[in-house]
Formats: structure tokens, C-alpha cells, sequence
């Protein structure tokens, strides 16, 4: 049975940066749910696939020296540990992680135009469809099987994981395998990272849910790895029951006890989880009146989706933010979906203007925080809802 837990009020497209803004802009519903039974968290009101991943959907993968070190990592350890014939990403972007191969072993499906087109001049071979059975059946039919699939931040984003796990059981071979990576549920209860949700996170991952689910695919979780990125994520690592060959590691039931050490099993976790996200709310809108009180001029740093859904839930605007700056090609000169804040090209000059910068991209802290370090040793302070609403 799936229970209601937190609301995060209505919401804007996240990934739709306006080129004006519009004070009409459709916003839906950002309800969060839990189910007992399968333990999986999702959001409740589904907007189609088409609408969300379009041909010009803003989101680049290799936007960070961050996100580019862990797939250039990753596509080491793939390579040593897997050594795989075929490898095929769903979700592969503009190509952050398959740009790492050699461009006859890899296979990417992004079904974004704009982005798959990235990596098509590049030779790779990327299909821009959706990932489904219809497409699992042509690659099939085409490459046979397949030894290693991988997937970042994508199935969690798809409504119907039945028909995601259905497809990739259609095209993996026998002892393929598959990794899956998503940002972790228990970081996010643990830092309070309730950005997390926006209405194409329609899932958010545990260990516990992603078990439960694979039971029904006679698939199994092999090892886990814990992430940094994006504020904290676990990769899966997953192989099919019938193959004896591959031994769990322990990491697996020490993710999962940790887990449910922390409650994730259980209702009352959430309920105590939308009690801390509106006193997140109440406190780092104090932090940002008390700034404009004091006349003083606060910048978002990185126009993150995860911005969109603080932004709208603590209804934030132009008068606490007055604009947001971020690298992002098809982000600069728009506006945060749903507020009249507009998104400025980033130049390391523009900072000397403001007092005070919020991380909307919190989850690169490191990498940002260490990039302005003249400006921060000249006064700017960076604020930061995570874990909680301070100034760092
Ligand atoms: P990210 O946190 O990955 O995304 P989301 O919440 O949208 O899934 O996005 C990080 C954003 O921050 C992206 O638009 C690029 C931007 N950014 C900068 O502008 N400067 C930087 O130094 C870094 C690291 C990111």
C-alpha cells in the first residue's frame, strides 16, 4: 500500500528553463509516497516521458570535473574488472561515461535528440529512443546480447519498471551484467536533501526497494558501491540469479542493514523526514530575509533541477535571489522554471557583486568551493540548505 508522507506543494517542469518568463507556467502536483510493501518511494503524479525528455532537454553529464572524474573512473573499473564485448548505456547523455570506450564496444540510447546527436557525431552508435521493450527487441535482433548494460540517474526517471527490467532482461546476456546508479534514498532522509524529489525523480532508490524489485526479474544485487555524487548515490551492481559464478560481496547486507538500521523499512521514518523538511524550509528562509534586511545580495550558484524544487516549495524569489549563475549552455540568458529569476553566464568577475552565493548545485560543493576560493578569502559566503540551512 502506498502512503502519502511529504508535499512539496506545486511544482514547474524541472528541466524547463524558460526563455521568458512566464507567470503561467503549467505546474503540477509533488506528492511523495512510500509503499509498505515494496518499500519503494516515488512521487505520485507521472508527467509523460515525451514532455520531460525532449530534444532540447538542458541536463549534460559532463558538465563537472566531478561527474567527468567518476565515469572516466568508472569506464577503468568496467573495463578491468568486466572486460565486456558490448557494452550498452541507457541514458548515455552526451556521452560522459560510453566517450570512454572504444567506440565499437559501446552502444548509447538517449532518447534526447539534442544530446544523442553529441555523441552521434562522434561516431558512437546511440539510438535516441526510449528505452522499452520495442527498442530492446531491434538491439537484440542486432547485437545478439548484451554483456554489461549500465545506467546513471535514468531508470529512476522512468515511470514503468516493469517494461525498464522487462527490456533489460530481453537483451542481457546470461552472465551479463548490470549497474545501476541513482542517488541514494538514505542520504537524502539522512541530509535532508528533500530537492531530490522533482517531478522526473519519479523513484528514489534504496537498497532495500532495489532488492525487492529485481526479485520479480530472477535478478540480484552482487555488490554496492557508495557514491559522492550527486549528493550521495549507490551503484548497483546486478547479475542474474541463474549465474553462481559471481559471489556477493558483503557490502550488500551492510547497505541493506544500514538501511534499515535507519528506519527506511519503516512509515514513521517519512513522517519524521516531511516534519524536518518544513523546518528546512522555515529556517533557511530566515537566513535569507535576515540577508535582505541587512541590504546585502545573494546569487544562486549552479541552476540545478534540485534548485527548481527548493525555489518553488519555499517560494523563493527574485527579491531573496536575484539571479542565478551556472555554465550551462542551454540553461544561461533563461529563467528558473517557475520564478522570474534569471539564469546568468558564469564568469569568475560577476561574484565581486554579491555578498553571498546559494548552492544550488550543493552536491559539487567541493569542486565549487574550492574553485572561489579568492572570492570566499575576500568575503563571499556561500549558503547551503544541507543538511541544514546554514552559512558556510
Ligand atoms: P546537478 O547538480 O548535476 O543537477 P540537477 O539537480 O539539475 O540534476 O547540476 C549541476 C549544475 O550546476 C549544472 O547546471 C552545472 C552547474 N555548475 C556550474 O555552473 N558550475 C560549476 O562549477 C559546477 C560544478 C556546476
Amino acid at each position: 500500500m502506498k502512503k502519502f508522507f511529504l508535499d512539496l506543494g506545486l511544482q514547474p517542469l524541472a528541466n524547463k528553463y524558460l526563455k521568458e518568463f512566464k507567470s503561467n507556467q503549467i505546474k503540477y502536483k509533488l506528492k511523495i509516497y512510500f509503499d509498505t510493501k515494496s518499500k519503494l518511494v516515488s512521487i505520485s503524479k507521472r508527467i509523460p516521458s515525451k514532455i520531460m525528455f525532449d530534444a532540447k532537454y538542458p541536463y549534460r553529464s559532463s558538465m563537472s570535473n566531478t561527474m567527468r572524474k567518476s565515469f572516466k573512473d568508472l569506464a577503468s573499473e568496467i573495463k578491468k574488472r568486466f572486460n565486456p564485448r558490448i557494452l550498452l548505456e541507457i541514458g548515455s547523455n552526451d556521452g560522459a561515461l560510453i566517450l570512454n570506450f572504444n567506440k565499437n564496444n559501446v552502444i548509447g540510447v538517449e532518447p534526447c535528440k539534442n544530446l544523442a546527436k553529441i555523441t552521434k557525431k562522434k561516431n558512437y552508435k546511440t539510438y535516441d529512443n526510449y528505452w522499452n521493450f520495442e527498442l530492446s527487441k531491434k538491439i537484440k535482433k542486432k547485437f545478439k546480447s548484451i554483456d554489461l548494460i549500465y545506467s546513471a540517474n535514468t531508470l529512476t526517471h522512468i515511470s514503468d519498471l516493469n517494461n525498464v527490467f522487462k527490456s533489460i532482461n530481453h537483451v542481457l546476456s546470461k552472465k551479463g551484467i548490470l549497474i545501476i546508479e541513482d542517488p541514494s534514498l538514505l542520504e537524502c532522509i539522512k541530509k535532508n536533501s528533500y530537492d531530490q524529489f522533482y517531478n522526473e525523480h519519479i523513484y528514489l532508490f534504496s537498497a532495500i526497494s532495489v532488492k525487492n524489485l529485481l526479485k520479480n526479474y530472477n535478478l540480484e544485487i552482487f555488490d554496492i558501491k557508495n557514491l559522492s555524487t550527486h549528493g550521495g548515490s549507490l551503484r548497483y551492481y546486478i547479475k542474474r540469479k541463474s549465474n553462481k559464478l559471481i559471489k556477493k560481496t558483503r557490502q550488500v547486507n551492510k547497505q541493506i542493514h544500514k538501511e534499515k538500521q535507519y528506519g527506511l523499512n519503516k512509515f514513521e521514518t517519512y513522517k519524521k523526514f516531511s516534519k524536518n523538511v518544513f523546518k528546512s524550509k522555515n529556517n533557511l528562509l530566515k537566513i535569507l530575509n535576515k540577508i535582505k534586511k541587512e541590504r546585502k545580495k545573494i546569487i544562486g550558484y549552479g541552476a540545478t533541477a534540485k534548485a527548481v524544487t527548493i525555489l518553488n516549495f519555499c517560494n523563493i524569489n527574485k527579491d531573496l535571489i536575484s539571479s542565478f549563475i551556472d555554465i550551462t549552455p542551454e540553461k544561461i540568458n533563461h529563467y528558473m522554471p517557475g520564478k522570474n529569476i534569471k539564469i546568468l553566464k558564469y564568469n569568475k568577475s560577476m561574484l565581486k557583486n554579491y555578498h553571498y552565493a546559494f548552492l544550488g548545485a550543493w552536491n559539487f560543493k567541493k569542486e565549487i568551493l574550492n574553485k572561489e576560493k579568492k572570492h570566499i578569502k575576500k568575503g563571499l559566503r556561500f549558503i547551503t540548505h544541507v543538511p541544514q540551512p546554514q552559512i558556510l
